[in-house]
């Protein structure tokens, strides 16, 4: 097991379910309530077996929503919870985002965790206090900045994970490398062979390694602008576009945001900001980690359309991040209706 901080959570790598309340014992003296994706939970019945106050939730994109906030607010009272009681989230990125926002204005707030189940999810969407829900089609347009006590990383969990929605995980991952490591990114290029599905990488020390290190840079940037007022921006390269696509086509958020980071690459190399050769090692590679990369039948006015309820939007203008060479971004202020 391995541990990283950030502010008050702390974040337990490659550690053993079974062993949850040994290595975060406040739990033990707390009346805790679980929110569990639906599918996780029949998969893994065996886990949770002796489990009480459960709220299952069904999975997809879908229960990141207001009206799934009030049946678990619901729930939590006719359980009893109050404002003594921990709620722990286990799931992909939709339940984190989920159980942090209920956390967060149940009786004005209580203690929370998160065990992520997904690979997405345990390499960024646990981490940093973002959590929010959906309105409509406009993503994450509802949500608060606040941290888990703790994020329990159980790799055990990815057994059972689809091999398209273990693939979806490598979209942040490598977005994570392009705003910031080169050498994460040859470390990328160069283990795909081994980390084209969970079952070839499992148990291997590269495997570890790529966790820890994707992990280490969300902190980086978190620790330094916890209220995205500067560089944690930065985490948002792909995602102006990937919102948009996501909320109009039925894509995954992983397959949204490589479409994303080849949008902004687009853009990037038809302002003189990136090489085309940098623009195609990044297309390059997400390919090779087969996330789909052809931008060509994208309807770009509707896309702009949708620019506009971004969060990132002010007076008609957006900041994009771009990169100008692998490793390295940079933000540029545009107004939406040139982005094309
Ligand atoms: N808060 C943040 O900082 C942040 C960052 C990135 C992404 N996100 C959000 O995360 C979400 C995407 O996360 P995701 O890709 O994990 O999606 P998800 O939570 O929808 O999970 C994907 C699918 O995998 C299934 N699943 C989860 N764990 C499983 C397991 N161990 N075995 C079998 N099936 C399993 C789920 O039931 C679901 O069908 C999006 O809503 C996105 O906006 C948030």
């Amino acid at each position: 097991m391995r541990q990283l901080s950030c502010d008050k959570e702390i974040i337990y790598l490659n550690t053993d379910f079974s062993k949850l309340h040994q290595i975060v014992p406040e739990i033990l003296e707390r009346d805790v309530f679980y929110i569990i994706d639906e599918s996780v939970y029949l998969l893994h019945s065996s886990k949770f077996s002796l489990f009480k106050n459960v709220i299952l939730v069904p999975p997809g994109e879908k229960t990141k929503s207001l009206s799934f906030v009030i049946k678990i607010v619901d729930q939590l009272l006719t359980l009893n919870a109050n404002r003594k009681s921990f709620l722990i989230g286990i799931g992909g990125g939709v339940i984190c985002d989920l159980t942090g926002f209920v956390s967060s204005i149940y009786m004005r707030g209580i203690d929370f965790g998160f065990i992520p189940t997904t690979l997405l999810a345990m390499t960024d969407a646990s981490i940093g206090g973002k959590n929010g829900v959906n309105l409509n089609t406009i993503k994450n347009i509802i949500g608060v900045i606040n941290d888990p006590k703790f994020i329990f990383i159980d790799y055990s969990f990815l057994n059972t994970l689809p091999n398209k929605d273990w693939l979806n995980g490598f979209a942040e991952i490598i977005k994570h490398a392009c705003i910031s490591s080169n050498n994460l990114f040859d470390f990328l290029e160069n283990n795909a062979n081994i980390f084209r599905s969970y079952d070839s990488c499992k148990n291997s020390l590269e495997f570890d390694q790529l966790v820890f290190d994707s992990i280490s840079i969300k902190l980086d940037f978190v620790k330094s602008d916890k209220t995205e007022l500067g560089r944690r921006k930065f985490l948002n390269f792909g995602h102006t576009f990937g919102h948009a696509i996501e909320s109009k086509y039925s894509l995954t958020h992983g397959e949204s945001i490589s479409l994303g980071i080849v949008f902004a690459n687009h853009i990037a190399n038809k302002l003189n900001i990136l090489s085309y050769k940098e623009m195609e090692k990044v297309k390059n590679i997400l390919s090779s980690y087969l996330l789909p990369v052809d931008i060509s039948a994208f309807n770009k006015e509707s896309l702009v359309d949708l620019i506009y309820n971004d969060k990132k939007s002010f007076n008609d203008k957006i900041d994009l991040i771009f990169i100008n060479k692998i490793g390295s971004s940079l933000i540029h202020n545009i107004k939406i209706k040139d982005i094309f």
